[in-house]
């Protein structure tokens, strides 16, 4: 094997609001050859998620470790073996996991768990959609959210990638639907493409009254991705024994999140309401299941879905970013190296 040079992202700073400059830098690494048990993967797409801001940071109630200064970056990403001394992966296979923001990474395999190639979708949609958007919105959504034929649900960051499948599955289980996203564009795409009943530009329109008149039997099932203003709205009109699915906070991501919390609380007692927060690994052994549903729908044409790749690792802070200002158009994902064919 000819001598490897890998790019990585080191993270060095803890960002206090956004992610400035000189809180990640990237470097160059030689990567030796692989030794007994190890595998050689070539990174092909880093996905790019609104939590990933929260690893940079030191909150203690963080569910999973975050990013120890000084190391390398991590997210979740599609790898192909390309030298392999391990026998659960063999040269050429595809497998997913938690890894460093790489161009090549070393491993025992571990962290990663094999990804078959899809069927009547490209490989780019199948990582975007399967790896980590579609369940939390398959997961989120049906066990979490529970709605029923005739119920209105609302998703918030509903053009994005996990909302706009939770939209496309509500609608597929008979609901009212309603998405709030941040441009005509997207409120557009939402209810000419993917058949939400109605959308909110909530840069434009007063939440609160555009819900009214959108939920005008009130609100079942609220799937939050976003937090904030929006979420007391939606607690404003929750109906009784309502459920708010809690799968993100976008809107706090960049602030010191222990300092807000959302006025009208006490609906819950008033509506009987379920409030649940959940994190989708925790349904890892449950995500055959999803991805079985979701590549159906995504072969079928039942699921719609829209991709943001941008090209090449040193884009990868730039793309983070996007995602908070919402100039991504879809799920945020960057191309490391070419697909295979
Ligand atoms: N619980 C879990 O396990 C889990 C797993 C995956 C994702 N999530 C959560 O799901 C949410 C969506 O993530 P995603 O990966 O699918 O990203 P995404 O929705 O594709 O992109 C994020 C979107 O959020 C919206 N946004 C950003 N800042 C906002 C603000 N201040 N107010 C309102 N909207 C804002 C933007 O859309 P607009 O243009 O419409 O503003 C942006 O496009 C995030 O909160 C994320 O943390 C949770």
């Amino acid at each position: 094997m000819s001598k490897i040079i890998s790019q990585y992202w080191r993270l060095d700073k803890r960002p206090k609001n956004e992610i400035e400059d000189n809180c990640l830098s990237l470097h160059k690494e030689e990567i030796a050859f692989p030794e007994e048990g190890e595998i050689l993967f070539r990174v092909i797409y880093l996905s790019l998620d609104a939590t990933n801001r929260l690893w940079m940071g030191d909150m203690e109630e963080l569910y999973i470790a975050p990013v120890p200064l000084g190391e390398p970056m991590y997210g979740f990403v599609l790898v192909e073996a390309i030298e392999s001394r391990n026998d659960k992966f063999k040269k050429g296979d595809l497998a997913i996991g938690l890894a460093t923001w790489s161009e090549y990474i070393i491993s025992d395999g571990s962290n990663f768990t094999p990804f078959p190639k899809p069927n009547g979708f490209p490989l780019e949609a199948a990582f975007g959609v399967l790896a980590v958007a579609g369940p939390t919105a398959y997961f989120g959504l049906l066990d979490i959210g529970q709605p029923k034929a005739g119920e209105t649900v609302v998703v918030t960051a509903a053009a994005g990638a996990v909302g706009s499948l939770v939209g496309q599955i509500a609608k597929m289980k008979g609901c009212h639907v309603v998405g709030l996203a941040g441009s005509e564009e997207k409120c557009r795409w939402l209810t000419d493409e993917l058949g939400f009943d109605a959308a909110i530009n909530y840069k434009k329109e007063n939440m609160l009254e555009a819900l009214k008149k959108h939920c005008p039997d009130g609100i079942d099932v609220h799937f939050e991705n976003v937090g904030g203003e929006v979420l007391e709205a939606a607690l404003t009109l929750m109906n009784l024994k309502g459920r708010i699915v809690v799968c993100g906070l976008i809107s706090m991501y960049n602030k010191d999140m222990r300092q807000s919390g959302p006025r009208m609380f006490h609906n819950t007692i008033m509506k009987r309401l379920r409030i649940e927060g959940f994190v989708v690994l925790d349904y890892a052994d449950r995500f055959p299941e999803a991805h079985a549903v979701l590549s159906q729908w995504m072969q079928t044409g039942r699921l719609k879905y829209r991709l943001d790749i941008a090209e090449g690792i040193e884009s990868s802070v730039n793309s983070l970013r996007r995602l908070y200002s919402g100039a991504n158009n879809g799920k945020m994902m960057v191309r490391y190296s070419p697909a295979p064919e």
